[in-house]
């Protein structure tokens, strides 16, 4: 529709009808009257609202889809259709390891390729928008929600922004793109103590160095949407802060797009006790340019009264719907409401063949080798045990994939089962996967399905049994999904009691354990490396997970996964990151005596496994990093070369990385910071040479006078196989 027409709808509404636009509700308001009834009285959203809504969010499937539009548009005045908005995390149906592990995979072409197979597979079914990619930076693994992003790592995390918006927007083809929505802005990647939804609070300079660019990556790869975040930023909360949406987004980073609150943010501005009551929360939300209030009757049921009271100007309300009904022109939604909605295709589309393959793929390359004395891997005409929860689980997915089947899901013991010969293998899972299942509560769906009558005893035994009849183990132990995700906080972060204690016990029979570990963050695993032969990190791998653990562990798959968080020694150790500062008293270089130096008396500084490592079974030799010069203006480049070789016996992808640090700065600088890697396969006996072009752009930072620039001076420059095994050498910056 041209903008004339467009302007016509917009000029016809009321005041009413343009809040109404404002306003996402979900999808029990729509699926059946009886159930409606809950929510409404309980949010206190009349009939009247949910007949004009402008968008809902987590409705599922093509034929839902339909009927729900059809419906709605049959009641509209002026035909504008609903916006369905879902969050569609790490796959629809094919769903693909969480982002944590995706970040591990260093390789955001094939990410890319990945969310615009899920991009399909949403399209199909009429989903217009993803509540996704999620860039909040995460240096706590206390925080459960670690597993929505792809790590530590500003630079990192920006190229995966940039794969995530433009593997799901594509050129917004109707039949296989959807929009997508950056979160959560800003900086929810940072609460204290790694508690959920709690303060956030940080410098400045921290803010803009470090949190920001991932948003503004996916802003700058034209993300169509922005989402709120629950915490506060500098003492006022997100979702009605006005510098953050007004002064940052929209006057710096020049966003035209929709900003739509997180689950309630709005109203929750009550609880911050920054409004009194509804009423201010609405002023506050729309005041700072929230344009969609997500599940409350903040807006619906305040905004009029606030713009006849002249309280706030009617232009706020007008810019906000503006804003939204050229999102829904953008996606053709007046031309055709139910956009690329399509029973046929979808069943076509979902979960295809080649969808699968890639997702096998991805998987295969978010696995991290943590651990290997040269058990693995396997061959395949031995005698092995699968023993562990993990083991039959198809809960592969992570909290997060809410509209997937684990029916879909591949189990490792079924991958297993094809490697080797039916005879060969046996499967016990020896365990719960959790004892205390009441901390996983008010999940509700999920939590149903633990009520079943346990026997450990039995499940002791029998996993015994197996291991003796065999010539290794895989243990297959882990978080429990809901142990990660939204709301997912710990304090501990080591397996649990029970899956150690059966660790242990089949231990006893001297077998060679692999341990292969599920989970949704970086876990304590000091106190089982000395136990096992080797350790898998398989994260959530996803629909293909099975497959792709299998592919590893026997071979099929050279592993090639790098962390992208670090995993700490001990729980204490959190917030951890490798890009730290090096503070007054480093422990190697300061003048005093190791007592007054900045460490832990208990505990090592460094993480058990460092930001960007990962094993493999070939190895890689490293030579020395070459400069074609080592000075450096801001009109010319320094080329930095380094050859790799392949020194094993089977081929393999490494991923050479590069950190520059700043040695003396106007601020102080962290000890090293990634600005480039590189991903490439080598064979046996294969050596390559790899090329990173150094400029004075990558050295910018936000000075004393949070100017964004370099400062000329001495710089190191190290290259290396993860963050803390590299070559190094100098430049300067004239
Ligand atoms: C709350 C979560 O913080 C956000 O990530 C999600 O998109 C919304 N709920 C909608 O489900």
């Amino acid at each position: 529709m041209n903008k004339v027409e467009l302007q016509k709808i917009f000029d016809d509404l009321t005041l009413k009808e343009k809040i109404y636009q404002l306003v996402q509700l979900s999808g029990e308001f729509f699926k059946s009257d009886t159930l409606a009834v809950g929510p409404k009285q309980k949010l206190g959203i009349d009939q009247e609202v949910v007949d004009n809504v402008g968008s809902i969010f987590n409705v599922f499937g093509a034929e839902q889809l339909i009927k729900i539009q059809k419906e709605y548009l049959e009641k509209s005045r002026h035909k504008i259709p609903l916006l369905f908005m879902a969050d569609i995390i790490n796959g629809y149906k094919t769903t693909y390891p969480i982002p944590l592990a995706l970040g591990c995979t260093w390789n955001p072409e094939l990410v890319k390729e990945g969310m615009s197979n899920t991009a399909e597979e949403a399209a199909v079914t009429g989903i217009h928008i993803t509540f996704s990619p999620m860039v909040d930076l995460v240096r706590d693994a206390r925080w459960g929600r670690v597993m929505e992003s792809t790590g530590e790592d500003n630079y990192l995390n920006c190229e995966f922004a940039k794969a995530f918006v433009e593997g799901y927007q594509g050129d917004l083809n109707p039949d296989k793109n959807i929009a997508s929505c950056v979160k959560h802005f800003a900086a929810y990647g940072a609460p204290e103590g790694g508690r959920e939804y709690n303060t956030v609070d940080m410098s400045e300079r921290r803010l803009r160095e470090d949190y920001l660019p991932a948003y503004k990556a996916a802003v700058d790869s034209g993300c169509e949407l922005v989402m709120t975040s629950f915490n506060t930023v500098d003492g006022i909360p997100a979702s009605g802060n006005k510098w953050l949406m007004r002064d940052v987004l929209r006057e710096e980073w020049g966003f035209n797009g929709v900003i739509i609150s997180d689950y309630a943010a709005i109203q929750e501005l009550i609880a911050h006790g920054v409004a009194e009551d509804d009423r201010e929360a609405a002023k506050l939300g729309i005041e700072a340019g929230v344009d969609i209030d997500m599940k409350t009757p903040v807006y619906s049921n305040q905004l009029e009264g606030l713009v006849k009271d002249g309280v706030i100007s009617e232009e706020f309300i007008d810019e906000a719907v503006w804003r939204i009904l050229n999102l829904k022109n953008k996606l053709g939604l007046f031309e055709n409401p139910y956009r690329g909605a399509n029973i046929d295709k979808e069943k076509e589309v979902i979960l295809s063949p080649e969808k699968r393959k890639l997702a096998r793929k991805i998987s295969g390359e978010s696995i991290v080798l943590l651990e290997n004395n040269g058990v693995l891997p396997l061959s395949k005409d031995k005698k092995v045990a699968v023993i562990g929860p993990y083991g039959e689980s198809r809960v592969l997915s992570g909290s997060w994939a809410i509209n997937s089947n684990p029916k879909d899901v591949i189990t490792l013991m079924d991958a297993v089962k094809e490697k080797v010969s039916e005879e060969n293998f046996t499967y016990a899972k020896g365990c719960e996967m959790i004892e205390d299942k009441s901390i996983l509560g008010g999940f509700g769906r999920a939590v149903e399905e633990e009520k079943i009558e346990v026997d450990p005893q039995k499940d002791m035994d029998e996993a015994i049994e197996a291991a003796k009849k065999s010539d290794i183990v895989i243990m297959a132990l882990g978080e429990h999904p809901l142990q990660s995700g939204e709301g997912g906080s710990r304090t501990e972060l080591s397996l649990e009691k029970i899956q150690l204690d059966l660790l242990e016990k089949v231990k006893e029979l001297g077998k060679p354990v692999v341990l292969v570990v599920f989970n949704g963050r970086p876990l304590v695993l000091t106190d089982v490396v000395g136990k096992v032969d080797a350790i898998v990190e398989a994260w959530f791998p996803g629909t293909e997970g099975g497959n792709a653990v299998a592919d590893v562990i026997f071979g099929d798959v050279n592993p090639s996964g790098k962390l992208t968080m670090s995993f700490p020694r001990r729980v204490g150790q959190a917030p951890l990151y490798y890009n730290e500062f090096n503070t007054g008293r480093p422990v190697k270089t300061s003048i005093h005596n190791s007592r007054f130096t900045s460490r832990y008396i208990d505990v090592e500084n460094s993480p058990l496994y460092p930001f960007g490592y990962g094993l493999s079974y070939t190895k890689y030799e490293y030579g020395d990093i070459n400069l074609n010069s080592d000075k450096l203006t801001n009109d010319s480049e320094i080329i930095a070369t380094i050859k790799v070789k392949n020194v094993g016996s089977v081929a393999g992808l490494e991923t050479v990385q590069l950190y520059i640090q700043d040695i003396k700065g106007s601020v102080v600088r962290p000890v090293k910071e990634l600005k480039g890697f590189m991903k490439v396969e080598l064979q046996p006996g294969e050596e390559k040479e790899f090329k990173f072009t150094i400029n004075e752009e990558m050295l910018r930072f936000y000075t004393a006078s949070m100017e964004f620039k370099s400062e000329p001076g001495k710089f190191k420059l190290y290259i290396g196989c993860n963050s803390s095994e590299v070559k190094e050498t100098n430049f300067e910056l004239l």
